[in-house]
């Protein structure tokens, strides 16, 4: 790596983000704020950003979206790094994914190459993109990052490739959580299927630990919560029930059922004008049995471990008091 590929961190200046009025990019943003970055957002609606963002006020905003070119110029412009983690993880077809994931990517990855200064470029991808083939969402995931190595030079970038990933204001995995608590567990999916897991504030020190680091490579890197080969739905159940000092009743949930759920989304999704989450896609990343990552390399590189284990990690996000171990 040479010197011109180093991340400039002697002076913390402006750091531009997108996706910040997500579950994961607003995470981001105020750890970003609290390292003593200033941070300046991309968001779609202002009034809908003052809602949802407690920081708000700690924010500098450009209004504006991953299809309008100018306000992403707004973005970069004087700022030396860019965290991208707008994404679309809901839709019925590949274009409802390529839009946002693959030209999304390719347009900011452009711009701030053409405007600012000396930049590096985070794009946060999904562990999904190890396996392009199982759904629109995954194989846009893949190509995302296909062309921010394509375009960007001898910009540094590295790519994030979370698995699953929950905490506060997460819309996937937290409604299965809420049904947990009333007493609930639904098994869906292959049983013998394991996937890691990562919670939302490990992941924002993961981002924060690269930009302490003098160089990026341009390289992806893995992550998860420090259980090493990950959990079964099972072994998830087991944790939440010793928590809540209560055993859950399990419903296994049919794989047939869900995917002709899926195929009735698909199909009525044009005439409704919604983007599901559950499609066939999504039954196909259900059925897949190894979601399980590693995070030997970051941690080399790094230094940076997770902090949060599941017990925590739950008791967080479902704001318990206190864990019983
Ligand atoms: N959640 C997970 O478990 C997980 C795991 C691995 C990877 N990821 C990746 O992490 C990223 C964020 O996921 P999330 O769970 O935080 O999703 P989320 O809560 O749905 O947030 C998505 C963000 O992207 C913004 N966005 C979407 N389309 C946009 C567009 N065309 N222009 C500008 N902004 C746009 C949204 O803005 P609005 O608020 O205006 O809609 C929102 O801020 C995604 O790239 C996803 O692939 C997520």
């Amino acid at each position: 790596m040479t010197a011109s590929n180093s991340v400039s961190t002697d002076k913390k200046g402006a750091i531009a983000i997108t996706g910040a009025t997500g579950f994961i990019g607003s995470t981001i943003a105020r750890h970003l704020i609290a390292a003593g970055w200033r941070v300046r957002c991309l968001v779609r609606s202002l009034p809908r950003a003052r809602l949802k963002l407690s920081c708000f006020d700690q924010l500098d905003m450009v209004e504006g979206s991953l299809e309008d070119s100018s306000s992403l110029r707004k973005l970069v412009e004087g700022c030396k790094i860019v965290v991208h983690c707008a994404g679309t993880v809901r839709g019925a077809h590949v274009h409802h994914f390529n839009r946002v994931n693959v030209e999304g990517v390719a347009s900011l990855v452009r711009i701030t190459r053409e405007v600012a200064d000396s930049p590096s470029f985070f794009l946060l991808s999904s562990l999904a993109a190890r396996e392009p083939h199982l759904s629109a969402y995954a194989a846009s995931k893949k190509k995302g990052e296909q062309q921010l190595a394509f375009l960007a030079g001898d910009m540094p970038w590295v790519v994030l490739r979370p698995p699953a990933v929950y905490g506060p204001g997460d819309r996937e995995i937290l409604p299965l959580f809420r049904l947990m608590e009333k007493g609930v567990a639904p098994l869906v999916g292959d049983r013998r299927s394991r996937f890691s897991l990562l919670y939302v504030d490990d992941l924002s020190a993961a981002v924060c630990s690269f930009l302490k680091q003098p160089a990026w490579s341009q390289s992806i890197y893995e992550l998860h919560d420090g259980h090493g080969g990950g959990y079964s739905w099972d072994e998830v159940i087991a944790v939440f029930s010793r928590l809540r000092a209560k055993k859950l009743l399990k419903v296994q949930v049919p794989l047939s059922l869900l995917s002709v759920s899926a195929q009735v989304n698909q199909m009525l999704s044009p005439l409704l004008g919604k983007h599901p989450m559950l499609t066939p896609g999504k039954i196909r990343e259900l059925k897949h049995l190894d979601w399980v990552c590693d995070n030997q390399v970051i941690t080399e590189q790094t230094g940076w471990q997770p902090r949060v284990d599941l017990a925590e990690g739950l008791r967080r996000t479902m704001g318990w008091q206190a864990v019983k171990r």
